[in-house]
């Protein structure tokens, strides 16, 4: 089974991912540190480079690789992933998507100091930022919104979503068993 995890920037995908995969003994794969390894270059450097649509090319390869593999597999994917191309239709077809849904107001405070290693909101103020999420939000959602599972993750700990992501695994696992 693939699980991809999705949702925005600061929604905890990338540390979920690892901590279920840890915990289920399933293989862990985070798309952005798979093309940081691949180029030998950072996000941010990438996007500074060669721009957006050279790394949008970057994690389609990346996710396309991702959503072949044979093994159970979590997939942390970048908060664009889902929004372009037809990657959120690879990953429907090749496992199960798993949206991490989170308010504006939680993210803001969520990206303390990771803004600024994200190239798209570096530099931001978090008047700025919750203005922007506020914005983008909306229409990313609309990606988003197409997958397999929500997790509501306003005020809840990561253990709790961690714990709700181990018991989705366990009922596709039954439900494909029977
Ligand atoms: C992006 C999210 C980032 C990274 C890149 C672009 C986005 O990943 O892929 O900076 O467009 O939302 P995280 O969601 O892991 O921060």
């Amino acid at each position: 089974m693939i699980l991809f995890l999705i949702g925005y920037m600061g929604s905890g995908k990338s540390s979920l991912g690892r901590t279920v995969a840890r915990e289920t003994g399933f293989d862990f794969v985070d798309t952005d540190a798979q093309i940081e390894k691949e180029c030998g270059a950072t996000v941010s450097e990438i996007f500074a480079a060669q721009g957006e649509e050279h790394f949008r090319a970057l994690e389609r390869d990346v996710l396309q690789k991702a959503a072949a593999a044979q093994t159970d597999t979590i997939v942390a994917t970048g908060g664009g992933a889902p929004c372009f191309g037809d990657n959120m239709d690879v990953m429907n077809a090749a496992g199960k998507t798993v949206y991490l849904k989170m308010s504006p107001r939680c993210l803001v405070q969520r990206l303390g100091r990771g803004r600024e290693k994200r190239p798209i909101i570096r530099g931001m103020d978090d008047r700025q930022l919750l203005a922007f999420i506020e914005e983008k939000l909306p229409e990313r959602e609309k990606f988003y919104g197409r997958a397999s599972m929500v997790i509501n993750c306003d005020g809840v700990s990561d253990a709790y979503v961690a714990g709700h992501i181990r018991e989705y695994i366990s009922q596709r696992r039954k439900t494909n068993a029977s």
